[in-house]
């Protein structure tokens, strides 16, 4: 489903502020994976799941979504295929816009002549249909203003817009760390609803270690733009949460002092 090989993405190059963000990172994934990412802050995950997206454009490298080859195809058309969720609820939602005004522009993504925002009765009755299986009461909130929602409510309305026109791929990153206590783990449920229901390709990121190997069946560790750790199957159901921070802490300072090194 997804096939990543050799991707580099380096940020302001031949300037002082050079970013090498993704060096030669190589992914496989097949169809109806769920793979978590973790790893340290600038390791280079929001610019791998931005590439994938088609937000940023690689230096070289080659993405291949079901098949094709999709490594500089503009976002907007690359949307029909992936969804997406950020950390930010107010990033995934039009908020002056009604809770069915987003859901129709979600349905319309990526068609070349969309009805915009309008919705008809049909539309109206799956959308109540759908937003009801989020168990949230937003079946009841068709006509409110999205800006007027919860962060948690929001953020549950951006997973099903994201997955809404079935998606090939969903990106999440880090898409519960702004919630509250509560919200957060209702969030988590949901997704794993919609993930497994609809078979989606998932990649998230995360900072909980735990959730990393709790959620999904495949956990990928990145470390200066590169995948360093590959965990799935029996290797990653006997690795516990602190086994994991403890691999991520060693290798993190085997690379350093590899590079202290060698330069
Ligand atoms: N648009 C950009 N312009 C310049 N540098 C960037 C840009 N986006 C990311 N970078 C740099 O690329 C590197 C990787 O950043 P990235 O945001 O992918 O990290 P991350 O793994 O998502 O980190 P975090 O856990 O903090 O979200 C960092 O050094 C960052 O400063
Ligand atoms: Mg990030």
């Amino acid at each position: 489903m997804l096939e990543i090989s050799n991707l580099r993405k380096t940020f302001n190059a031949g300037t002082a502020h050079q970013v090498k963000a993704i060096s030669g990172l190589n992914l496989s994934m097949a169809a109806g994976e769920f793979a978590t990412i973790i790893g340290s802050n600038g390791a280079g995950k929001s610019t791998l799941l931005n590439l994938i997206a088609g937000a940023y454009q690689p230096d070289g490298g080659r993405i291949n979504i079901a098949e094709r080859d999709v490594t500089y195809t503009p976002e907007y058309i690359r949307a029909t295929q992936v969804g997406r969720v950020f950390q930010d609820p107010l990033l995934g939602t039009a908020g002056a816009m009604t809770v069915e005004q987003n859901l129709a522009l979600a349905l319309q993504r990526g068609k070349r002549r969309g009805l915009g925002w309008g919705v008809d009765r049909q539309m109206r009755s799956q959308f109540r249909e759908r937003l009801n299986s989020l168990g949230m009461g937003l079946e009841q909130r068709l006509g409110t203003r999205v800006n007027l929602l919860s962060g948690g409510q929001r953020q549950a309305l951006t997973m099903l817009m994201a997955t809404l026109a079935r998606p090939n791929l969903l990106l999440l990153d880090e898409h519960t760390a702004a919630l509250d206590p509560l919200a957060a783990p209702r969030i988590t449920a949901l997704t794993e609803q919609i993930v497994v229901q609809q078979g989606l390709t998932t990649l998230m990121v995360t900072h909980n270690m735990a959730m990393a190997l709790a959620m999904g069946n495949r956990t990928l560790m990145m470390h200066q733009g590169e995948i360093i750790l590959d965990l799935s199957g029996a290797e990653r159901a006997h690795t516990s949460a602190s086994e994991l921070v403890a691999r991520f802490t060693s290798r993190n300072q085997e690379l350093l002092s590899d590079r202290m090194l060698f330069g």
